[in-house]
């Protein structure tokens, strides 16, 4: 197939645009450059609002279809997720000139061995904010970062964390669609991805973009 000078070899190849699909959205937790690093994550709160907010991807499963966030047990979001699990998960990555839209249902993992070793593998840095003394979102009298004043502006001691384990989740969103727009001078590519579920396999179309 002859592609117009400079198009992609996926330009108009769907099996070869679900693997580009994937290769962004791993990209996001080998390279903290990538734009996928820090997608949009989305879920509804209970006005069947949607609610946004950008999340570091810790790590992505192609095989269980799953990516992995982390966040405060006793965040909005976590409330959210209980009441209704479904999620959505935006990326733009500028130079790829690609769009990912993703919608999955989110589990909440706040104890085991996936959360602990999450916790574990997390930075003292990282762990420092699960330290706050107030749930995130706490209305409060004056600017505060919401740390103790005996931890402001320092790393905390691997002992130090220990108490605070409890405030931490990981979040794994098991993606059910994958949705791919491709902006080209050429025509723009649309594709949108299924998890069959009976089959134990996605099934893609090309969309009109
Ligand atoms: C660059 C960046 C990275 C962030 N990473 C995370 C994250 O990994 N986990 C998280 O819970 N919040 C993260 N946040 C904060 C969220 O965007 C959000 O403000 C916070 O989690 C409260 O959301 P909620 O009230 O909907 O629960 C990040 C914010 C920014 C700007």
């Amino acid at each position: 197939m002859n592609l117009p000078h400079g198009l992609p070899a996926y330009y108009d190849d769907l099996a070869l645009s679900f693997e580009e699909a994937w290769g962004l959205i791993a990209a996001g937790v080998t390279n903290r450059k990538s734009p996928s690093h820090m997608p949009v994550v989305g879920t509804v709160d209970g006005f069947g609002v949607p609610q946004l907010r950008i999340m570091i991807l810790r790590d992505v499963s192609r095989e269980a279809r799953t990516l992995r966030f982390h966040t405060d047990s006793r965040s909005i979001k976590t409330e959210q997720i209980g009441q209704n699990p479904a999620t959505s998960v935006l990326m733009y990555d500028p130079a790829a000139k690609v769009q990912i839209r993703m919608t999955g249902t989110t589990h909440l993992t706040a104890t085991g061995a996936l959360a602990d070793t999450a916790w574990s593998t997390s930075t003292p840095f990282a762990r420092r904010c699960y330290m706050a003394e107030a749930a995130p979102g706490t209305p409060w009298a004056k600017p505060s970062s919401g740390l103790p004043d005996w931890i402001e502006g320092k790393q905390p001691e691997e002992e130090q964390l220990v108490d605070y384990r409890s405030n931490f989740a990981a979040l794994l969103v098991e993606i059910e669609t994958i949705e791919w727009l491709y902006l080209a001078n050429a025509g723009h590519r649309r594709a949108r991805w299924q998890w069959d579920a009976a089959h134990n396999l996605w099934t893609g179309d090309w969309l009109i973009p």
